[in-house]
């Protein structure tokens, strides 16, 4: 096909990703960004299988490539339709590693066919070997972080007395054997190659095993951000304006996420890939001292008693977290939300932006379960709203409500903005223990003068609720 028509193509899918991204902004667009994706990618596929340099192949590459897109569509539809939702950032994190590997290949290939002399070589070198560098780290920090979001490997971070200089040693190892592998006439530099791959490897395998289980969502957030660059640096080597494109949004796209997920937290990237905070543990003391030393006790609520305040309230605000996911509770709660707005009640949902496992996992529960848009608000909205609250339900979520984020400087979570629930007159807290959550810190509003502790898992008690409601 005509090259000027290949590239209209490839502009046309880059344009298409943009909108994607636009439009997964937010819930209300959100289809259509996932409709926009898919004729991005369907655009750019065509592109490149009626590309002149495609054709060249002849039959064999048609045959491999549809072959390829027949196995890979079948495998990636049964994983779609199989995966949890909170086994999300696992799936999400295996494929990463998988771009990773990609990158690796295609720079082992493009660098046996390498021809040319002068500065368009250098140029071609130094960009096969960033592809195949950050490809290497991307793959096994992947591979490790799918493991340790799945419970195969410990989520306690490996912290090796001198893992600061290790990393230093090997980047300036990998720094050296690019200036070897660049020097190298022909295809003479592939040991430099070879042993650049492997110490980024360990690089790779090394950062993600130093950090804590429970910082696994922002890693796989910055993961996603290598992949994107690994994809640019693809493009650049291949000579392809799409891929150079695609892996800068998806690079920058993974970056600002990382950091709004840091910011939401009060934490750094730094922190995160160097803290080692976060042991993968989540049970702490099941009751905390008071200031004399004395055990703390908690007031505990029934299912009725919690039903009587919600028939009594003419204002309820829920504030869902991880236990929600856990329990799939989020058809119970929008049976409850129906069964008391048709009663004349006002009922909200106050969405912490780092509520659950990953960006917006509230919002998809809540969402799935059909909740109307416009009673889902973002903390900052309802914050002022909460002193004149009659009603909090807490549901499944812990860190996020937790007090000591803003008392007690000592407290891992010092500074993370939370929902301050205890505002309100009267909070129920829904979980199934003492236990801590994420960031495994006891929680005072646990033994707060408003608060009473529904214990249970959050469908069951939720189900208990509707049903007592309806009676
Ligand atoms: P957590 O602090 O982890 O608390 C969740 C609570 O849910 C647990 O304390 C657990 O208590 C309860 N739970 C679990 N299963 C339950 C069930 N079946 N029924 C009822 N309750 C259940 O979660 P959160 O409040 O949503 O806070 C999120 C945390 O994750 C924050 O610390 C945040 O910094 C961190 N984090 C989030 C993200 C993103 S992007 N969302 C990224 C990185 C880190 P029991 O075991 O007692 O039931």
């Amino acid at each position: 096909m005509d090259p000027i028509l290949v590239t209209t193509g490839w502009l046309a899918a880059s344009v298409l990703f943009i909108l994607s991204l636009r439009g997964l902004s937010s819930q209300l667009t959100a289809r259509r960004g996932n409709v926009y994706g898919i004729a991005g990618m369907g655009v750019a596929l065509l592109a490149t299988l009626t590309s002149d340099a495609f054709a060249d192949g002849g039959t064999t590459r048609w045959v491999l490539v549809i072959a390829a897109l027949v196995v890979g569509s079948f495998v990636g539809a049964q994983m779609a339709r199989r995966v949890a939702m909170t086994a999300m950032p696992e799936l999400v994190a295996l494929l990463h590693s998988f771009v990773g590997l990609a990158a690796i290949l295609v720079g082992y290939a493009s660098y046996l066919q390498t021809h040319g002399e002068g500065t368009a070589r250098t140029i071609h070198l130094v960009e096969v070997y960033l592809a195949v560098i950050i490809g290497a780290i991307t793959f096994t920090g992947s591979i490790l972080a799918f493991l340790k979001l799945k419970g195969t490997v410990s989520g306690k971070p490996l912290l090796l007395p001198a893992r600061h200089l290790l990393n230093l040693v090997a980047v300036a190892l990998v720094v050296w054997l690019g200036s070897r592998f660049f020097a190298a006439e022909d295809t003479s530099g592939l040991w430099a190659l070879l042993l650049g791959t492997l110490v980024a490897f360990g690089m790779g395998w090394h950062l993600v095993a130093a950090i804590g289980g429970a910082d696994m969502p922002v890693v796989v957030s910055l993961l996603n951000s290598y992949s994107g660059w690994t994809a640019s640096a693809a493009g650049f080597m291949l000579g392809n304006d799409l891929l150079i494109v695609t892996g800068a949004l998806v690079g920058s796209s993974g970056a600002i996420l990382s950091i709004i997920m840091c910011r939401a937290m009060n934490r750094s990237i730094l922190n995160v890939v160097f803290g080692g905070f976060g042991t993968g543990e989540s049970k702490k003391p099941a009751v905390a001292p008071s200031g004399d030393g004395a055990a703390q006790e908690v007031r505990e609520a029934s299912v009725d008693d919690v039903v009587a305040a919600l028939r009594a309230a003419k204002s309820v605000v829920v504030v869902p977290g991880y236990g929600l996911a856990v329990a799939r509770a989020q058809h119970a709660v929008r049976e409850m939300t129906e069964l008391l707005r048709a009663a004349g009640c006002e009922v909200r949902f106050a969405i912490h932006p780092v509520a659950g496992r990953l960006p917006g996992h509230m919002n998809v529960l809540l969402a799935e379960a059909a909740i109307p848009y416009d009673i889902v608000l973002e903390m900052d909205e309802i914050e002022d709203d909460l002193p004149d609250t009659d009603v909090v339900l807490v549901v499944g979520a812990n860190d996020i409500v937790n007090p000591s984020a803003m008392t007690d400087p000592s407290s891992p979570i010092w500074g993370m903005p939370v929902i301050q629930v205890w505002e309100a007159k009267q909070v129920f807290m829904m979980k199934r223990s003492r236990a801590a959550g994420y960031a495994g810190v006891d929680n005072p509003l646990y033994y707060h003068p408003h608060t009473c502790m529904v214990f249970g898992d959050a469908k069951d008690t939720l189900d208990r609720m509707v049903a007592a409601l309806r009676a």
